[in-house]
């Protein structure tokens, strides 16, 4: 999409409120209420979109642009000119994300998929009250996330024959070759001699080989502070001896939904340029069943040194991240680690399919990225902890075991991770529930994969660089 400021006389999208479209109806003698999404076609070069029950809510100025984008592209215009002087300049990110979006194709493997025709790109005037440099900046971060959204969305739908470990790190190299990011893959015979053992126990059950991906973007050389991103990368979890039922493993090719995310917030960092350290780490494995598995009852050093029962095989997400937070801090010196991760089928109960679960250790970070939220406006919830949770994954033969109690399984999968990155300020995302939709909840998504997480790490990533 070509979006340009200007005051062209082209097909015309006007946005109008309520009162307005109350007139319209009265004129026109149709029936148009103005509520949002809903459109009235005037004439073959007018068309008004209604953004009543919008409202404040951010994420509704995201669909707004996306069922314009969409309407441009069913109608099979080459230009149009959107009045958008209604909206507010807090509500223009949203908007013109939604509207590049809009330009996503879902990827598929089908045999007679037609190849991609490149069609004449769309020309998109604005008009509204509006500074240039201002709308050309959103315009611009707008197209950067959009298209990072595609590629993790890409991503986290690739089935595991295609999209294993090392293949996945080969596809992360090719993405970062031509942006300012360093990379850097480590062996699983590397992993073996570091003593990462708590990533080998899972990695180790399968034929294909794990290995741990890093990538490095300096933003901001004078200062000491480096961001550190930590992204669950199970490229297929069955679940392992302690095995899922067979209609769950079909949605576990997307459990890299956080190595994903952290991909595709990585590269958007760094075409935006932003004056921040951040360093992405992305342990890549497979989680299946073979006589190299681990089993329940195993303890296993970890690369902290902390020893680990296995209660459960299924609840590998943990023991990846656990050294890989320990990494990021040990040999990367991160000074804050993030990690995200499809961790639990708690967290879906809990928060469902819209509300990405948060865990922290340290209030001041976590108001920073509670803050950065506000821009997008994507839905989070913080949970709380208390000793009796902690309590939850002592275990009778290690220092603490992989498996919490009967209850609250979302708090004990994120304080697992808290007894590696204490007291380094830490956040963890449990995007279980978001990283796919089983049927779409905002226009602009569709059944599968979201790309969640990669406009919340961005915008923390944002919020820092200021
Ligand atoms: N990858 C799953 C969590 C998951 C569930 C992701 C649903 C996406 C949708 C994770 O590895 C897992 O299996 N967790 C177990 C943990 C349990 C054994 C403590 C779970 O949530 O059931
Ligand atoms: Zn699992
Ligand atoms: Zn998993």
């Amino acid at each position: 999409m070509l979006i340009k400021l200007g005051d062209k006389k082209t097909f015309n999208i006007i946005l109008v409120s309520e009162k307005e479209s109350n007139e319209i109806t009265y004129k026109l003698k149709g029936d148009f209420s103005g509520k949002k999404g809903e459109f009235l076609l005037v004439s073959e070069e007018l068309v008004y979109f209604g953004i009543d029950e919008v409202g404040d809510e951010n994420l509704g100025y995201r669909e707004l642009g996306f069922n314009i984008g969409k309407f441009i592209k069913d109608t099979k215009l080459k230009e149009a000119k959107i009045d958008i002087s209604l909206l507010k300049e807090e509500k223009l990110a949203n908007f013109f994300l939604g509207l590049e979006l809009s330009d996503y194709k879902r990827k598929t493997y089908k045999s007679d998929e037609k190849k991609e025709v490149k069609t004449k790109e769309v020309s998109i005037y604005i008009k509204g009250n509006f500074e240039a440099d201002i709308l050309d900046n959103v315009v611009r971060e707008a197209k950067v996330l959009a298209a990072s959204i595609g590629r993790t969305i890409d991503f986290v739908d690739a089935p595991s024959n295609l999209l294993y470990p090392l293949e996945f790190a080969k596809q992360i190299k090719e993405y970062f070759k031509d942006i300012d990011v360093e990379y850097k893959i480590i062996s699983r015979k590397e992993l073996a001699k570091m003593g990462m053992n708590l990533l080998l126990a899972v990695g180790d059950s399968s034929a294909n080989e794990p290995c741990l991906v890093v990538l490095n973007y300096k933003g901001n050389k004078k200062s000491k502070e480096i961001l550190g991103l930590v992204g669950k990368g199970v490229c297929m979890d069955t679940g392992g001896y302690c095995l899922k039922p067979s209609a769950s493993i079909y949605d576990m090719k997307g459990d890299m939904g956080g190595a994903g995310a952290v991909v595709g917030a990585m590269k958007a960092i760094a075409s935006m340029k932003l004056n921040v350290n951040v360093k992405a780490i992305i342990p890549l494995v497979e989680n299946r069943i073979s006589s190299s598995a681990f089993v329940p009852s195993d303890v296993i050093k970890s690369y902290s040194g902390k020893t680990v029962e296995i209660h459960n095989t299924d609840a590998e997400g943990r023991l990846i991240l656990a050294d890989s937070i320990t990494y990021a801090i040990k040999d990367e010196k991160v000074t804050k680690v993030i990690d995200i991760a499809t961790l639990t089928g708690a967290v879906v109960m809990m928060l469902g399919q819209s509300i990405t679960g948060v865990l922290s250790n340290n209030d001041e970070f976590y108001n920073i990225f509670d803050k950065s939220s506000l821009a997008y406006g994507e839905r989070h919830s913080r949970m709380p902890y208390y000793k009796e949770h902690e309590d939850m994954i002592k275990s009778k033969f290690a220092d603490i075991k992989n498996l919490g109690a009967k209850y609250c399984g979302a708090i004990t999968a994120g304080l697992f991770l808290k007894e590696f990155a204490s007291p380094t300020p830490w956040i963890h995302f449990d995007i279980a529930g978001t990283s796919k939709v089983d049927s779409p909840i905002f226009s602009y998504e569709k059944e599968g994969a979201t790309g969640a997480g990669v406009v919340q790490l961005y915008n923390l990533a944002k919020e820092m660089s200021k």
